[in-house]
């Protein structure tokens, strides 16, 4: 069966390895059998902070990993050019009650980490913004991480209530969670692009190097696989093993006696050597590509959307007809 994938990230900075076999190495995958959209997610990004940033520079880094990875069969888009995507959110945000929206577990989390001093009004509603992102390409598929899960649940819930309310217009779509271990940050924590603790698509070999040699170990000399009780450690076997094909058991084997620096070393050679065509791809493109890839991508979201939003004006009663 074909779907209607979509999927999309906020551009707060460079992709990284943790992103790729997390979920862009699936939409690779997807684009060959299925409809796919990914959507930069430009007007998230002003949830959790005062500003945008650096919106532009963030987005070409975004759509340059994108390319460089092998993204084309696929609708890459921003939310910023897509005004109908704002128009959907009105009627949606009266298909949810104000104590759903308070009830978000990721919004929650979110608030308990951001660095503004009050909450705004769109970190409880963008939630529903982006089931407008997901139902405005009548998406059915959406690839995620489990911290997404409660906003496709709203998702799917104003997909049921606007076909209740008005008329069947809106798939209920499923989320699809990546099969991959989530991988840490070198220092243990999440991996994550603000905390500096994690591996860029784009990092040349030296900055891998440099990085995994900072990576955080233990003091046992030598190198086993658990998980539990050396997380850290098991994080690195994970990493080499994702990038030889191999199991992280049969990773430790091998580098056993080698300690951590020998462990570092194969996962720095191992890292550098699969990402080593991406990262040559991605040298060899220039920002124009960027501009050529949004405006196509931003332009054929948008037919899709105008039509959509009309069909919605249509089933509530808005519309004068054709
Ligand atoms: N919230 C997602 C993230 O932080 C990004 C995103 C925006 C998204 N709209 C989406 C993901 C729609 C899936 C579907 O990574």
């Amino acid at each position: 069966m074909r779907h209607t994938v979509l999927t999309g990230d906020r551009p707060t900075g460079p992709l990284h390895i943790g992103h790729y076999f997390g979920s862009l190495a699936n939409r690779i995958r997807l684009q060959d059998e299925h409809d796919v959209y990914v959507l930069v997610a430009d007007y998230q990004v002003i949830t959790d902070r005062d500003l945008p940033g650096e919106i532009k520079r963030n987005t070409v880094d975004v759509v340059l990993d994108y390319l460089a990875i092998g993204l084309s069969n696929t609708t890459i888009f921003q939310h910023s050019a897509i005004p109908e995507l704002n128009q959907l959110l009105l009627p949606f945000l009266s298909l949810v009650t104000v104590s759903e929206l308070q009830r978000n577990p990721t919004v929650k989390d979110e608030i308990a980490h951001s660095s503004q001093a009050a909450v705004s009004g769109l970190m409880f509603t963008y939630p529903v913004h982006q089931a407008a992102d997901i139902l405005f390409c009548k998406g059915d598929l959406v690839p995620v991480g489990k911290d997404q899960l409660p906003h496709i649940e709203v998702t799917r819930v104003i997909a049921r209530r606007f076909n209740e309310r008005y008329a069947p217009v809106f798939p209920v779509p499923d989320a699809l969670l990546s099969e991959t271990p989530l991988l840490n940050g070198l220092d243990g924590g999440k991996m994550s692009k603000s905390r500096g603790n994690a591996i860029a698509l784009k990092a040349t070999d030296d900055e891998t190097a440099a990085l995994i040699r900072r990576a955080v170990t233990d003091a046992e000399r030598h190198i086993t696989f658990e998980p539990e009780r050396r997380p850290e450690v098991a994080n690195l076997l994970t990493i080499a093993g994702l990038c030889t094909g191999r199991s992280p058991e049969a990773i430790a084997e091998e580098v056993g006696d080698a300690g951590a620096s020998g462990l570092k070393r194969l996962v720095t050679e191992a890292v550098n050597e699969f990402f080593r065509p991406i990262r040559d791809k991605r040298r060899s493109l220039a920002e124009t590509d960027v501009h050529d890839v949004l405006r196509e991508g931003n332009a054929r979201a948008r037919e899709v959307a105008v039509r959509t939003l009309d069909e919605v004006r249509q089933a509530m009663g808005y519309a004068f007809g054709p």
